[in-house]
């Protein structure tokens, strides 16, 4: 038994977390892990209803969920507002301690001559993109006055160490690398972070560590994407050069992450916001959401059906169902109505034969 919070927000959001959630209710159902789901009001849709984006009864239901699948936030109906829908999304992270931000990446077989880049250039790639994200300038002190605004950057060894360990983690279950890209040659917070990413390496010596700057990284990153396995770095730096990554694959609806710290609670999205200029046409690409599902079973432990659902959504791309980001004309519905025939189609032939 698991309690799914369900926070759909804004835009696409609601297009693309009902595709994932249908995936999750169906895999549920058949092979009974006993998912319960409960939609909360988040973002913009929260500040319509109540004036607050993260309003105290959503906040309480995510403290009481094992896992929580979001679409996205924000839209042009809130801008220069007094409250906007993204502080929701950050007074989250911030009050479920959502310090660890992994971003996977990478070409799927028969997407490569859709990405912007050349096919010899994105084959192969497949990357991880750690983002520290309870930290930095997005969680230091501001000051906004209407002739002089700052953002304070700050990061203490202890954000940066634990943020180090889950990149050498999951490097050691990948390709054994880790780049860490900071700003050293120019900013204090990155030659701490460079110090302390250098001495927490000394306990992992089976995985290569290389220091990068994040200027020539952003290049390095659509020139040579095969040459990264695991990229470190600090929440901002990691917001840029993740949708930078997307152009690889082909389109940043493909992308999905996963958002874990110090409470047990985790929150799963699509890399990608609210997407206003598509939303309410049914024309989005949810398969980042449905990644994001995969990755939410996975933290479940429910490891064989996440691998299931990360089959079906590569089975309906290779199998031509494109939306309309990688220049197909399959609905927003429409390919998550495929993924699940998938997924079917993947339970029926794995259960056990009668004698
Ligand atoms: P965006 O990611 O919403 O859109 C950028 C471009 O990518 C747009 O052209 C959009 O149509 C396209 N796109 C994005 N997701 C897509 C999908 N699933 N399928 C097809 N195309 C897709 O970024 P933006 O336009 O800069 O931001 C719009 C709003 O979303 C802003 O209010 C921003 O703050 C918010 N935002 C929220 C989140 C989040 O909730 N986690 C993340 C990023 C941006
Ligand atoms: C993301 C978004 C958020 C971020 C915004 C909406 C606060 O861009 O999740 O990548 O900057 O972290
Ligand atoms: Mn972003």
């Amino acid at each position: 038994m698991a309690k799914i919070v369900i926070l759909a927000g804004d835009g696409i959001g609601p297009e693309v977390a009902r595709e994932a959630e249908a995936c999750l209710r169906l895999i549920s159902g058949a092979r009974g892990l006993g998912l319960t789901f409960e939609d909360h009001l988040f973002g913009g849709a929260a500040i319509d209803a109540s004036g607050d984006p993260f309003p105290e009864e959503t906040q309480r239901a995510c403290e009481n969920s094992d896992a929580i699948l979001l679409g996205a936030v924000g839209g042009p109906k809130w801008d220069g507002g007094s409250v906007r829908p993204e502080a929701g999304l950050l007074k989250m992270r911030g009050t479920l301690g959502l310090f660890a931000n992994l971003r996977p990446a990478r070409t799927y077989a028969g997407l490569e001559s859709f990405s912007p880049l050349r096919a010899d250039i994105v084959k192969g790639a497949d990357m991880l993109v750690v983002r520290e994200l309870t930290g930095g300038l997005y969680f230091g002190d501001k000051v906004e006055g209407t002739e002089e605004a700052s953002d304070l950057c700050t990061y203490s060894r202890g954000e940066v160490e634990r943020i180090a360990r889950v990149a050498f983690e999951a490097a050691r279950k990948r390709r054994k690398k880790v780049t860490s890209v900071d700003k050293a040659n120019v900013l204090a917070t990155s030659r701490l972070w460079r110090r302390v990413v250098t001495e927490v390496a000394t306990q992992y010596p089976d995985v290569e560590l290389e220091h990068a700057l994040v200027d020539s990284t952003a290049m390095a990153l659509i020139t040579h994407p095969t040459r990264f396995d695991v990229i470190l770095t600090e929440n901002l730096f990691g917001d840029i050069l993740s949708d930078e990554m997307s152009v690889i694959g082909g389109s940043i609806g493909l992308l999905a992450s996963a958002s874990t710290g110090t409470t047990g609670t985790a929150v799963f999205e699509p890399i990608h916001g609210s997407a206003p200029d598509i939303a309410g046409q049914d024309f989005a690409n949810p398969a980042g959401a449905i990644a994001s599902a995969a990755m939410l079973l996975d933290h479940l432990g429910h490891s064989a059906e996440a691998r299931i659902l990360e089959a079906a959504v590569e089975q309906a791309i290779a199998g031509g169902f494109r939306t309309r980001d990688l220049g197909g004309g399959t609905r927003c519905s429409e390919f998550g109505e495929q993924v699940r025939l998938s997924v079917d189609a993947q339970l029926t032939a794995n259960q056990p034969k009668l004698a």
